[in-house]
């Protein structure tokens, strides 16, 4: 008899028809179902597929008595009360490194964007108050020369200064430990995070999201920013204080901000939604066909490798500490 499986939401199709090849799949979205009423009518369940947006907590991972694996799709897990999980021998799994690049190229574009001021241009052009070249339209920052500071310098915040770079920007980075192979490598500058924040043109946050990094970036913190800084924040949206972030740009105490994620997703601040120097797009970083196959794939083979008795490739780190 086939294993049961659990999905929480759709997944591209070829992934989605090699788990029913080898699974029971149950597929949460459009069931009609919540994720614990599926929890509960499948006690038998041996894997459970999460996306991002679905918290598996301590009263989820209990309905899941059979449950061997927790594959999250993403290679953050700040969904998943992962040390709840660990202490009961679940496994919790992950998709680091397949998403690098395409998390980094979103986002060099959000800060084009936001330099660039492109989507506010469009838009303008689009309301036909294009009349004519002039020389002060649209003016925005110049990167070439230009501070940028990384949050965070691991997969992603390198493969982002390693693109900006290319734009002629300077890179300082925070992250814990300091990397010194990483400064000897490539001359990226080490900065203590307050130096980092009043320092840098550009700030660009990249790392994961835990309890003590909430509100990271709060009032005090923004206060330190340049008044023409840009913020960037394609990592975990509970990192910023959305609010204050809304009301720094609106009063033009920042350039601008480009998101790609938020405090309670999928809601959005609404002053946020009305402002021009704000570039907001919907969780994409990690939207190319090839990275959304890749994760799935990796969900797949962990999901393989717990339920046929091996210890799965794509542990998350805290399990390896
Ligand atoms: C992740 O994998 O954690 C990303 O946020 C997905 O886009």
């Amino acid at each position: 008899m086939k294993e049961t499986v659990i999905l929480t939401h759709k997944y591209l199709p070829e992934a989605e028809a090699r788990l029913r090849e080898k699974y029971r799949l149950i597929l949460v979205e459009g069931s009609g179902l919540t994720l614990a009423e599926t929890m509960e009518g499948n006690r038998e369940c041996r894997a459970l597929i999460s996306f991002l947006s679905e918290k598996v907590d301590r009263d989820m991972i209990d309905l899941g008595e059979s449950l061997k694996i927790i594959a999250n799709y993403a290679v953050g897990y700040n969904n998943i009360d992962f040390a709840y999980a660990m202490s009961k021998g679940i496994y919790v799994t992950h998709t680091p490194d397949v998403l690098t690049q395409a998390t980094a190229d979103l986002t060099l574009a959000l800060i084009l964007a936001c330099a660039r001021r492109i989507v506010e241009a469009d838009e303008f052009l689009r309301q036909g108050k294009f009349t004519g070249w002039q020389a002060a339209l649209m003016l925005g920052k110049e990167l070439n020369g230009s501070t940028l500071g990384i949050i965070g310098m691991g997969r992603i915040g390198l493969a982002t200064a390693l693109r900006a770079r290319g734009f002629g920007l300077k890179i300082i980075y925070y992250s814990k430990p300091r990397l010194p192979e990483i400064e000897e490598q490539y001359g990226f500058v080490y900065s203590e995070f307050s130096e980092l924040v009043k320092q840098a043109d550009i700030v660009s946050l990249h790392i994961p999201y835990s309890p003590d990094m909430h509100h990271l970036f709060n009032r005090e913190v923004f206060d330190l920013m340049k008044r023409d800084a840009i913020f960037i924040n394609a990592a975990r949206g509970p990192l910023m204080d959305e609010a204050v972030l809304a009301e720094k740009l609106e009063k033009n105490e920042l350039f601008s901000a480009g998101l790609d994620v938020y405090e309670s997703e999928p809601q959005v601040t609404e002053k946020l939604k009305k402002l021009k120097n704000a570039v907001l797009v919907p969780h994409i970083g990690s939207a190319t066909h090839y990275a959304r196959l890749q994760m799935a794939m990796m969900t797949i083979r962990s999901v393989e490798q717990a339920l046929s008795g091996q210890t799965p490739a794509f542990l998350i780190p805290d399990w390896r500490q």
